[in-house]
Formats: structure tokens, sequence, C-alpha cells
């Protein structure tokens, strides 16, 4: 469910000093701007930008690196290919999605939920798969977003 909360991103970015260079968030950032429950992580209301120069991404300048950061967990599968998606699991809920670079997989420390890189469940606490986000890379600028 979304609310507004008579603020824009914009306007809250700006109040936060948040500029360009650093995390370009247009993101739901709690009850504050637009989502305000674990359901709208879980059906994909996210929309944010990450600068590959920024150290707190250079693990994303490797493949097998992921970040985990606006419930969102991100991994280089390969050379400049990108995957993301929710961490917060299918099965109940844990937000404990991480990227497993040795598997090249999606899996829950919770009980142990596995997904490919689809999103497809690979076991039975994994079988109602996991929402996966749209990438696109520009330059350095890494754009996730449902
Ligand atoms: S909450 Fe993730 S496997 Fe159970």
């Amino acid at each position: 469910m979304k609310t507004q909360e008579g603020i824009n991103r914009k306007q809250f970015l700006s109040k936060l000093g948040l500029g360009t260079g650093a995390i370009m968030a247009t993101y739901c950032l709690g009850g504050l701007i637009s989502c305000n429950d674990d359901d709208d992580y879980i059906s994909g209301e996210v929309d944010f930008t990450l600068d590959l120069d920024e150290s707190a991404y250079d693990a994303l300048n490797t493949v097998g690196g992921y970040v985990r950061i606006n419930k969102v967990v991100i991994a280089a599968v390969s050379e400049g290919t990108f995957v993301a998606v929710t961490q917060i699991c299918s099965h109940q809920g844990a937000e404990n999605v991480t990227f497993r670079p040795l598997n090249n997989d999606f899996y829950c420390t919770q009980h142990g939920a596995i997904f490919d890189l689809e999103g497809k469940g690979l076991n039975s606490n994994g079988s109602k798969g996991i929402l996966v986000y749209k990438t696109s890379l520009s330059g350095t600028l890494l754009r996730i977003y449902s």
C-alpha cells in the first residue's frame, strides 16, 4: 500500500543533503514517502541508482561480489551483468536473502531457501521463488528498479 506524506522524494533527499554523487535514491524510505510495509518491497516498489565508483559499492566491480541495500541484494554475476532480488524471503518473510558466489544463487539464511538467478526456487522452502528486479548499467551508474 502506498501513502504520500506531503513531501516528494526530491524534497526529502534534498533535506538529507544527498546529491547526485551519493546514492541517487528514488527509493521507498520506510513509511516516509511511498512504501510503508514489507508487502511493498515484495511487490517490487523499488527504483534507485548506485554509483559503482562509490567505495561502498566496490564489491559490485568484481564478479561474484554483492551488496545488500534498501532490502535488495545486488550481485555481479558476470562481467557487466548484475542480478537484483528482494532481500525478503518468500518463504516466511525473513530479510535474510543473500548471494552465494560459489553457487551462483541466492540463499536465505533463515531456513535455507535457494533461488536461481531468474528467481526460481530450487528447493521446497524456495518454492514460491523470489522477486527479481530489473537492472541497467549506464557508465558507472547501476539502476535497480521494478
Ligand atoms: S524465511 Fe527464508 S527460508 Fe524461511
